[in-house]
């Protein structure tokens, strides 16, 4: 009863809105993620026009193109491909300011400030069919990534400083849930009878910079990250203040007395930034985690699945393909809930497993379907279930842990520089995917998933080997299990084992 009440007294308003508020951009990130797939016909018919193609054809020069499908044109495939690319692009660069933003005039106000980008992201794909659509649209999309590079590493990292121990877990894994709801929002307004059609497809694109308004209005509501305000800036009296809001009345000081452990600890070495970070032999092992974390997410093949479903939908034999699209959209979310419930129970080492495990089966089960579709029929049954679940799996571990678990695995000092780093490693490979999965498939045909299930193994072996339990642990903690073991020097100039981070 009184872990109970101890447990939810700490989940208050204040921090409710806090969160809720973090998330809209999570939530307009998943969106701009989602939006692309569903029009890209309509799109490209719009880029032909604005291009000339008809002109060209009128001139007998590309005879093979029609009005219906020009997408077939040198020219519309290249901006089309860029429109498409050029998002995760814009990330990559951003991401790596994500420690720069947070750190110059706070998490509240870097997330504040960066809702610019992507206002002016909307407006230029909204205002698109004003003057050359592709233009536009290319611009648009460069801007609204290099955003959502930027809110990938604000949100975890706000969330993770403000959350209660007991319930970081679940609401870090709140960021992924906003982000599948962005997914599906965008796959449910994208089909053609709501916006998703040669009128409305502007409007479509541009809505993926509106919840930066309602994000601009509450973010100056919530509460500044106590360890941003007592770690960085030394303001303890700020610091209560906030920790009071977002905890409720209480006294603070168990909080402080962690933070200030760890303002000590930062206050040994000099500002960890992402060279030194990369270099230094102290954060080695928690890098490589957490490196290794957000490369199995994106290396799983999950994004395979989200940007080439229809298609392969349509492979394994499915009649509506579209719609069993936005069916991976729901189920994504439903699992996605699971784990937010789990997450701070079952523990994120054995989640992660669980769900990489899973995702490993499913990718023979999928190979298997996809090869022997056409001597039984049935076999497209085993294909589609196959995907269903890959994605349920997905959602369990692999997709919400990695996001908020850099966060936990670094303290203050070298946070920002972690989240950066491991935001990169992310959205590059998020790219290679998205650029070569294509080709791949062309190369191996049915066995493409045999390709995911061999990276799956090596990711759960080395998550098995590797990955400790971060579950309800202070930040000191977890420091303290991959500095155990490590031999520093001591004042008489012998090496002394490390026991703790704390010994430091
Ligand atoms: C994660 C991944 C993203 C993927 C999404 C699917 O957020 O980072 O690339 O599209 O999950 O749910």
């Amino acid at each position: 009863m009184e872990l109970y009440k101890l447990y939810f007294c700490q989940l208050t308003g204040t921090l409710a809105l806090a969160v809720f508020t973090s998330t809209l951009g999570s939530l307009q990130y998943g969106y701009s993620l989602g939006v692309i797939n569903a029009p890209q016909k309509i799109i490209e018919k719009s880029y032909g026009q604005s291009l000339g193609v008809w002109a060209e054809r009128a001139a007998g020069s590309s005879e093979n193109i029609t009005e219906e499908d020009p997408g077939h044109h040198p020219s519309v495939i290249m901006y089309w491909s860029l429109s498409v690319s050029i998002f995760s692009i814009g990330g990559m660069v951003s991401s790596f300011l994500v420690g720069f933003v947070g750190d110059l005039k706070g998490r509240v106000k870097g997330m504040l400030m960066v809702n610019v980008l992507a206002v002016a992201a909307g407006l230029l794909m909204g205002l698109c069919k004003m003057w050359k659509p592709h233009i536009m649209v290319i611009s648009g999309r460069a801007v609204m990534g290099f955003y959502c590079g930027l809110t990938s590493g604000l949100v975890p990292m706000y969330i993770g400083e403000i959350a209660p121990k007991a319930y970081r877990g679940a609401l870090g894994a709140l960021h992924q849930l906003a982000v599948v709801i962005g997914i599906l929002i965008s796959q449910v307004i994208g089909l053609d009878f709501v916006l998703g059609n040669d009128e409305m497809w502007p409007l479509l694109l541009g809505l993926s910079g509106a919840p930066a308004i309602l994000q601009s209005l509450l973010l100056p509501l919530c509460p500044e990250s106590p360890r941003y305000l007592y770690i960085l800036l030394g303001k303890e009296q700020e610091a209560r203040h906030s920790l009071c809001r977002l905890k409720g009345p209480h006294d603070p000081t168990i909080d402080l007395e962690e933070m200030r452990r760890e303002k000590e600890e930062a206050s040994k070495e000099a500002r960890v930034s992402i060279f030194s970070l990369i270099c230094s032999s102290v954060y080695r092992k928690q890098l490589v985690v957490a490196l290794m974390m957000h490369l199995s997410q994106q290396f799983s093949g999950i994004n395979a699945i989200f940007y080439y479903s229809t298609a392969i939908f349509s492979r394994a034999g499915v009649s509506h393909p579209v719609y069993a699209t936005i069916g991976v959209g729901v189920i994504n979310t439903i699992f996605t809930l699971v784990s937010v419930a789990l997450v701070d129970r079952a523990g994120r080492r054995t989640l992660t497993l669980v769900g990489l495990g899973g995702m490993c089966c499913c990718a023979v089960a999928m190979t298997v379907g996809l090869k022997l579709q056409n001597e039984y029929s049935w076999m497209s049954y085993v294909s589609m279930s196959a995907i269903f679940l890959f994605v349920s799996f997905f959602e369990i571990g692999p997709g919400p842990i990695p996001w908020f678990i850099v966060a936990e695995l670094f303290s203050q000092g070298p946070r920002p520089a972690a989240i950066a780093l491991a935001g990169c490693c992310n959205w590059t490979s998020n790219f290679i995917i998205g650029m070569t999965f294509q080709y791949i498939q062309a190369w191996l045909d049915s066995y493409v998933f045999i390709l995911f299930a061999v990276l799956l193994l090596g990711f759960v072996l080395f998550i098995y080997f590797r990955v400790p339990e971060t579950k309800g642990k202070t930040f000191e903690e977890i420091a303290a299990i991959f500095h155990k073991g490590r031999r520093i020097p001591t004042d008489n100039g012998e090496l002394q084992e490390l026991k703790s981070s704390t010994d430091a």
